[in-house]
């Protein structure tokens, strides 16, 4: 069975990523601006969301966390992460990746910022953590903003490069 993952901010409408939201998540990566600290900027084949990535986007359905669209207004936005950190796997790692035309209105702290307080709050996590490339001064801004502090920089075990590590405790 498939736990609900939904939340409400005031802008923003969270809810868990399905097999309906490959078109969406295609065009999302197919901005080479949106995928700059990800990959360098390579649109993602949608064959890889086919294959594999949709799936592992889906994979924390037995769990109150995992992958969830974005919708401002009905009009999907993009997508946050709370998932098994890749630094620690006892902690809830968060994440997010929003559309060019999305950015810059506080829409990433927003949602980051209501699950940092799910997380703390109906999950009763006592951490969670972040991590990007040090160059994405962006995703930093948000790490920041929901009161994280640098806590190392470590080689990302899928991507291969180097990340730093932001934390926030409750
Ligand atoms: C990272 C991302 C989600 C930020 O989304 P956003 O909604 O524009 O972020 P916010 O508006 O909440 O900005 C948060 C803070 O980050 C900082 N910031 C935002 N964009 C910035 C930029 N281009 N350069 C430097 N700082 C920036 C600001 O300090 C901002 O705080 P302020 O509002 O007080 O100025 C968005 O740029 C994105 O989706 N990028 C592509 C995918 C990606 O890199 N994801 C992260 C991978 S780890």
């Amino acid at each position: 069975m498939t736990v609900p993952f939904v939340l409400d901010t005031a802008r923003l409408h969270l809810r868990r990523i399905d097999d309906g939201h490959l078109d969406d998540l295609v065009a999302l990566d197919s901005d080479p601006a949106v995928m700059r600290f990800i990959n360098g900027g390579s649109p993602t084949p949608r064959s890889l969301y086919e294959d594999t990535l949709l799936e592992r986007m889906k994979a924390f359905g037995d769990q109150p966390f995992g992958y969830a669209a974005a919708y401002e207004e009905h009009r999907f936005v993009g997508w946050f992460h709370l998932r098994p950190s890749v630094a620690d796997a006892s902690v809830l790692e968060l994440g997010y990746r929003l559309r060019r035309d999305a950015w810059g209105r506080g829409l990433a702290t927003e949602g980051s910022r209501a699950l940092v307080d799910y997380a703390f709050g109906e999950l009763d996590r006592t951490c969670v953590d972040a991590c990007t490339m040090p160059e994405n001064a962006a995703s930093i801004g948000v790490m920041k903003k929901c009161g994280m502090h640098y806590a190392g920089t470590f080689v990302h075990p899928r991507a291969g490069f180097e990340v730093v590590r932001y934390l926030v405790e409750r």
